[in-house]
């Protein structure tokens, strides 16, 4: 059971492989950003983002805290404080043109669907929950603005699944930088509020960190929800999550994350993929 009487998430954490951080390092970023669960995301359509850090439970791990596996989510007690973390997994997945994101919390083995409403359909029949990732920003224009047709077909999804997906603001999509990109696109984040204010969708904050080196660990939690709860068991974490997202029983913590991390964790990668593509 968990102690305190509200409990802190931040929804997206990418893990990489082969990075230089073991599983206790991200555990002890939870303890000194004060959250209490973090959704571990790999990505379905590159094996590089993937949960093998999160599933290696070693000795250091285990020497620190008392480890559960209740449904597929990961519960750690710190074996001095009585504090409890959890890890929930799941996925960020794609369709193969990579025509939009969606956050899969709780739920693996999403396919790549061609349509968003099949993505979503099997988040859904495996209970996990879903959430519209930087709905504004397109995936196939290197997170530019999207246009005017996929404005249209974004607000149709929504009224469709209005009730059962919530829309993400992104810690990365750094206003300041979109703004001397004219080009970009503009504030995708008050765009995803406007839409969400304007059909009463919940918008959720997080961090998208793409923990690529154990320096970028310190973004962590840069957004996170805060859920009040009383007494709650570990084998209801996600129906809780559910049920406070979609009754706007939460309090959203909203922040972007620094220039010289946006550099190193996006602009950088992206810069040598291109090299690399020639
Ligand atoms: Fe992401």
């Amino acid at each position: 059971m968990m102690e305190r009487d509200s409990f802190r998430i931040d929804l997206q954490f990418h893990p990489f492989k082969n990075s230089e951080y073991g599983l206790l390092d991200i555990l002890k970023a939870m303890e000194e950003k004060h959250l209490d669960a973090l959704g571990c995301l790999e990505y379905n359509w590159q094996r590089n983002v993937s949960l093998v850090v999160v599933r290696e439970i070693n000795k250091e791990v285990k020497k620190n805290y008392l480890v559960d596996d209740v449904d597929g989510n990961l519960f750690f007690t710190n074996k001095k404080t009585g504090r409890v973390l959890c890890l929930i997994l799941g996925q960020e997945v794609a369709s193969p043109n990579q025509e939009w994101h969606f956050l899969s919390i709780g739920a693996l083995g999403i396919m790549s669907w061609q349509k968003p409403e099949d993505i979503i359909k099997e988040i859904l029949d495996k209970d996990g929950l879903v959430v519209f990732d930087h709905p504004f920003a397109d995936p196939q224009r290197f997170f530019a603005g999207i246009t005017k047709q996929k404005e249209e077909k974004l607000f149709l999804l929504c009224e469709k699944y209005k009730g059962k997906i919530a829309l993400e603001w992104n810690a990365c999509c750094l206003p300041r930088l979109r703004k001397i990109l004219p080009f970009y696109g503009g504030e995708v984040n008050k765009k995803t509020e406007e839409l969400a204010r304007r059909l009463e969708i919940p918008v959720v904050p997080t961090t998208d960190l793409h923990a690529m080196n154990k320096d970028m660990l310190s973004a962590m939690g840069t957004c996170f929800i805060e859920i009040l709860f009383d007494g709650m068991h570990c084998e209801k974490i996600l129906s809780v999550l559910k049920e406070s997202i979609f009754s706007f029983n939460f309090e959203s913590h909203k922040d972007y994350v620094s220039f010289s991390h946006f550099f190193s964790a996006f602009a950088v990668p992206y810069i040598k993929s291109k090299m690399a593509a020639g």
